[in-house]
């Protein structure tokens, strides 16, 4: 269920938009900021409250990677390894992270505090390569800063 707050942030958002089909990703944006993640049962809850068929709701959220699926980490690191990041090695720094923080790549650490997912084009390819954690980027990555990006989430 929405919090009280997040169901008036809905309503204001349901007289914003034309249809309620492009209330999809503002809704379910909305439902991952209070969840952190998207369940079945989450996506089910928003097609109810906008008023769209459940596959539509899934259909949109499996399509964006910026949608979780899965639960994850207090830390969401997200790696771009679309052709810029690759280019200059973000798959390693994935390998790197991974190992540095002892978890697998879609997977969470143990205490709970960290994920590690590459995703597509985080729209930053001039600054490759980059990566996100929350809704923080961090640009021009190299194997030395990198390491002081993760240190900075455990002040
Ligand atoms: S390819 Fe990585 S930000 Fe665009």
């Amino acid at each position: 269920m929405f919090t009280e707050e997040n169901l008036k942030k809905l309503e204001a958002l349901k007289k914003q938009y034309p249809t309620s089909r492009a209330l999809t990703l503002p809704a379910l944006w909305l439902a991952q900021e209070q969840f952190g993640w998207l369940s079945e049962d989450t996506m089910k809850y928003v097609a109810e409250q906008i008023s769209v068929p459940f596959n539509h709701v899934y259909s949109v959220a499996s399509f964006y990677t910026m949608y979780n699926k899965k639960p994850v980490g207090k830390f969401h690191i997200q790696v771009c390894t679309n052709i810029s990041c690759q280019l200059l090695d973000s798959e390693k720094m994935v390998e790197f992270i991974c190992t540095k923080l002892g978890v697998k790549k879609n997977e969470i650490t143990s205490d709970g505090k960290y994920s590690v997912s590459e995703v597509e084009c985080l729209g930053s390819c001039g600054t490759a390569p980059v990566l996100q954690i929350n809704d923080d980027y961090h640009e021009k990555l190299t194997a030395e800063n990198i390491e002081s990006i993760i240190q900075s989430t455990s002040r």
